[in-house]
């Protein structure tokens, strides 16, 4: 189905399903995991986006469910059903829980909520309910639940749009940058390489500083690393690399702490060396790479600034003894 101008009408009688699921799937929603059990205490689910608060008081939410699901006709025997907002760390109990696999809970950790159904508590926040009303509407049921418990953590939420996962965390660092030159940098602690992610089951990158941030040098990277807890001096460039899909470009420098690091946040920052580094989850291939040939060059002990040339890159040798450059001295032997 190929695309259709926003301002035409499609021209047809009726409604072609293939389109409509198209249309409606451009509605961006987070993903939701709705549990349940049914009157012999088994464990049923399924990855739901449809779901959407209905009232404040009572407190009532809903979601949408294919009639043929097994789960809403386990739903249907106990009544109950939690509804478990996923996170990005989620995304494959998402993908599992959307498949009509009759061992879903196998090997994954639930709780009981109040009315025993199977919570997951790392997930960004869970909903327990009790069943209120079901509508029928076409081919789903609307399922309206009234919440008796509930929580919220701290991991960010999954998102879907159009057919896919997307991680909220890359939509917010990809807006944060966009058209923008980006300072970062591989802080080295004997061996070891400082991350930072935005939040549990965040994406781990070198952590940095958009080029704008109130005129400081470096975007106020310094700043920000002596508040993380790791003050660092930067040394030499080493790499310089168009970073498409966040439309910015990365300048990646080398530093060395200047004094013992005492990291504040030690959930979402910290060093990993080659064999610790979380390689499935960093932010993207740049990052993956980069990493590698960082780890690769400092156990040859020589280093080489890659700059994109637009086809590919270049690697030229990096000396490494540093001589400072202050403007005084520039004007003293420049003239
Ligand atoms: C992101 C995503 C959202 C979904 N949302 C819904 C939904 O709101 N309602 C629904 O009935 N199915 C939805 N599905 C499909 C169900 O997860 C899928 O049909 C599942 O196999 C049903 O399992 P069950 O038969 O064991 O209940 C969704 C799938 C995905 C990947």
């Amino acid at each position: 189905m190929g695309d259709r101008a926003l301002t035409g009408a499609t021209g047809h009688a009726s409604v072609d399903p293939a389109f409509f699921r198209r249309v409606v799937g451009s509605f961006a929603t987070g993903v939701t995991i709705v549990t349940t059990l049914d009157s012999q205490g088994c464990l049923h689910g399924l990855t739901a986006n449809s779901f959407t608060s209905v009232s404040l008081a009572p407190p009532l939410v809903l979601v949408c469910v294919e009639r043929r699901s097994r789960s809403l006709a386990a739903l249907r025997q106990s009544e109950v059903f939690a509804v478990n907002i996923a996170s990005e760390a989620q995304r494959e109990l998402s993908i599992r829980f959307a498949t009509n696999a009759a061992d879903k809970f196998d090997s994954v950790q639930t709780q009981r909520a109040a009315t025993g159904a199977p919570i997951f508590a790392d997930s960004v926040a869970w909903l327990d309910c009790r069943l209120s009303d079901i509508v029928a509407a076409g081919d789903h049921d609307v399922v309206i639940g009234k919440v008796v418990d509930m929580a919220e953590g701290s991991a960010l939420p999954l998102g879907y749009f159009r057919g896919g996962f997307f991680n909220v965390s890359d939509e917010q660092s990809a807006s944060q940058t966009r058209g923008q030159t980006v300072f970062s940098v591989i802080v080295d602690h004997g061996g070891r390489v400082l991350l930072c992610r935005a939040g549990e089951g965040g994406k781990w990158s070198f952590p940095e500083a958009p080029g704008d941030a109130g005129g400081l040098p470096l975007g106020g990277l310094r700043e920000r690393l002596a508040e993380a807890g790791a003050p660092t001096t930067i040394s030499f460039l080493y790499s310089v690399d168009e970073i498409r899909h966040r439309e910015c470009t990365l300048l990646l420098y080398r530093g060395e702490l200047s004094a013992k690091p005492d990291l504040a946040d030690r959930e979402n920052w910290r060093f990993f060396d080659a064999g610790a580094t979380p390689w499935e989850d960093l932010l993207d291939y740049q990052t993956r790479m980069t990493l590698k040939r960082y780890f690769q060059e400092r156990s040859q002990g020589r280093f080489g600034l890659f700059a994109e040339t637009g086809e590919g890159g270049h690697i030229a040798p990096i000396v490494d003894n540093l001589r400072s450059y202050s403007k005084e001295d520039a004007e003293r032997q420049l003239g």
